[in-house]
């Protein structure tokens, strides 16, 4: 004979059948996002991002399903399952946060890489490079190190050789926005990496987006921790 609490089991059977859908959910995008997708998003990640999302959403959907059933059933077996797993998943992710804290230097570096990659396959997929425009625009910055890094894309690349119309260039994206400018210039990032440094500064970001990321984090520390609280909190 065991006793369970009624408002605990309810409450655990509601709080994970929530979970559950929402793992259901997660699990549809990606699934939709992996048949609508065969390009090179997949290929520039190390690991394709659908993949991803499919493999949180099976974890979360196994991982809320002993709740949800173990608290319905009072079934010790899976209550036990689903305490274990979620204690698992909770550690590891709280030794990559500590870990990615130390190491600083080294995610900075691994997100180099990622960013370095949207730079080169920049032209190939819509999604990537709306991804970079976007990212570009909301932090105001311009390549990762700095705007010359748009050189390791092909159609940017500034070696005298290059054939491409737009040798030199970097994307509209890193463009400073002109107040007042009845008709908005395209163009504007044509030729920039020949330009000297002064001119620069006057026409496009001229602040790398590495360096643009460390702000955004140190200004924002507040907001970081909310959000690190907000995926760990429904976990305890
Ligand atoms: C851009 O960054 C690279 C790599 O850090 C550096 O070698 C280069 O001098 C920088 N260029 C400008 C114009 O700041
Ligand atoms: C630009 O292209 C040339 C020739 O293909 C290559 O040697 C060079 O490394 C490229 N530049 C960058 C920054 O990748």
């Amino acid at each position: 004979f065991s006793f369970v609490n009624p408002w605990i089991r309810y409450f655990l059977f509601f709080f994970s059948f929530l979970f559950w859908v929402f793992s259901l959910l997660i699990v549809a995008i990606g699934v939709y996002a992996k048949v609508q997708k065969a390009t090179t998003v997949r290929d520039t990640f190390l690991i394709d991002p659908a993949v991803i999302l499919i493999v949180v959403g099976v974890v979360m959907f196994f991982i809320t399903f002993c709740g949800c059933i173990g608290a319905l059933r009072e079934n010790i077996h899976l209550l036990k399952t689903f305490s274990l797993t979620l204690t698992l998943v909770f550690l590891t992710q709280l030794v990559i946060a500590i870990l990615g804290f130390f190491y600083s230097d080294q995610t900075r570096d691994t997100l180099g890489r990622f960013v370095k990659k949207g730079i080169v396959h920049y032209r190939e997929d819509l999604d990537l490079q709306n991804l970079m425009d976007y990212i570009q625009k909301e932090f105001q910055c311009c390549g990762w190190n700095n705007y010359t890094d748009w050189s390791w894309n092909l159609y940017f690349n500034c070696t005298k050789e290059n054939p491409s119309s737009e040798r030199c260039a970097v994307p509209f994206s890193c463009c400073t926005p002109v107040p007042g400018e009845a008709v908005i210039n395209t163009m504007c990032g044509f030729g920039v990496q020949t330009l000297d440094r002064l001119e620069v500064n006057k026409s496009i970001y001229p602040v790398g987006c590495a360096d643009r990321a460390v702000l955004w984090i140190e200004s924002h520390l507040f907001l970081v921790g909310a959000l690190a609280l907000g995926l760990a909190l429904p976990q305890v």
